[in-house]
């Protein structure tokens, strides 16, 4: 009897060692320990042993019981154990791995021409100014002396909501907008959105514009040529040159349109500036004594001059890109060089 309690023992013990999962250490348990086991097969047949053995067998078979399951006990947390390290090496993070770096946004490249041109002007004392994009007739075209049978006034141009409303051509009515409401000095510039019926590689129907103006009393035609040759060193290099060439537009007498340096071969003559070493940035003059009218100015007494340049123009030259659409498309590729 002692013999057979012994190998139970060691099957027992043997059998929970080698248990792998909890569900291994149950079917041992139930093996060994439950309703239909060898043990308690054994303590149901002490009643019929003769009765000197039964305290001594009993007292086996308990013992038994006690090392089975502590064998089972020992066993459960082994693998409770190994259970845990499995899950936290499973779950291991290398805190010295690089973060995932999350994409930050940036300006559009004519915003930041934008930016880079409203700052420039900030430093010789120009305000910044915006100005409504749907335009009355009159602002657009009339009160900057512009009649009506002007060629820019033409259906083929301008972008009309009705017969006197329409997207503006240009930046310019905002002079207009400004000087109504204000008395000089005056200093501002007018980034903004313009509209014309025109789409090329160089001509989008959406584009920008920055517009310049500067009234008070003796402003010199000297003074246009100084800030517009400021500016162009601060913007596109300090050995920029600048050059007026006389021109035409109707808000402005005299008017002038103006080139700079080719950025490209620095005025030797390349493809970008046609061989010229010249490119075409603005528009400019001094203000028309008809626009000072319009607003109720004196002409006598004040001078002025503007200025209108393409902001997109400028990124295209910036960029080194040659079809105004690439700005347009909200390439990525494109984009996030800049
Ligand atoms: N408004 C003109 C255009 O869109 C540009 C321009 C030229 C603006 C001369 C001015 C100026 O203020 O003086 O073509």
């Amino acid at each position: 009897m002692e013999e057979k309690i012994q190998a139970l023992r060691e099957d027992a013990v043997e059998a929970a060692g080698e248990a792998g999962t909890l569900q291994a250490i149950e079917d041992v348990r139930v093996r060994f320990l439950g309703r239909r086991s060898e043990l308690t097969r054994l303590r149901k047949g002490i009643g019929s042993l003769p009765a000197e053995e039964r305290p001594t067998v009993g007292k086996l078979l308990t013992d038994l019981q006690g090392d089975i399951t502590t064998a089972l006990e020992t066993r459960t947390v082994a693998i409770r154990e190994e259970e845990r390290r499995r899950a936290i090496e499973a779950e291991r993070l290398d805190i010295s791995l690089p973060g995932r770096r999350r994409a930050l946004g940036g300006y559009h490249p004519i915003t930041q021409t934008k930016i880079r041109m409203c700052e420039i002007f900030r430093g010789l004392g120009f305000e910044e100014v915006e100005g409504p994009e749907v335009e009355t007739e009159y602002y657009n075209f009339d009160a900057l002396n512009t009649p009506s049978h002007h060629p820019a006034r033409d259906m083929h141009d301008t972008f009309y909501i009705t017969d006197s409303v329409l997207l503006r051509t240009h930046t310019s009515p905002m002079q207009i907008r400004y000087m109504e409401q204000r008395q000089p000095p005056i200093r501002i510039v007018v980034p903004g959105r313009v509209y014309r019926r025109d789409a090329d590689v160089s001509h989008s129907p959406m584009f920008h514009q920055l517009e310049g103006l500067l009234v008070d009393r003796d402003v010199r035609f000297s003074d246009l040529k100084g800030v517009l040759a400021v500016f162009a060193r601060e913007m596109f290099g300090a050995d920029t040159r600048v050059r007026f060439r006389p021109s035409y537009f109707p808000f402005t007498e005299p008017s002038a349109e103006v080139d700079i340096t080719c950025i490209f071969c620095d005025g030797d003559g390349c493809r970008v500036c046609k061989r010229t070493g010249w490119i075409e940035v603005l528009g400019a003059g001094a203000v028309d004594p008809e626009v000072f009218r319009a607003v109720g100015y004196d002409p006598e007494e004040y001078t002025g001059f503007a200025f209108g340049m393409g902001i997109d123009r400028a990124t295209m030259l910036r960029c080194r890109i040659n079809n105004i659409r690439i700005l347009f498309e909200n390439d990525m590729r494109f984009l996030t060089q800049f």
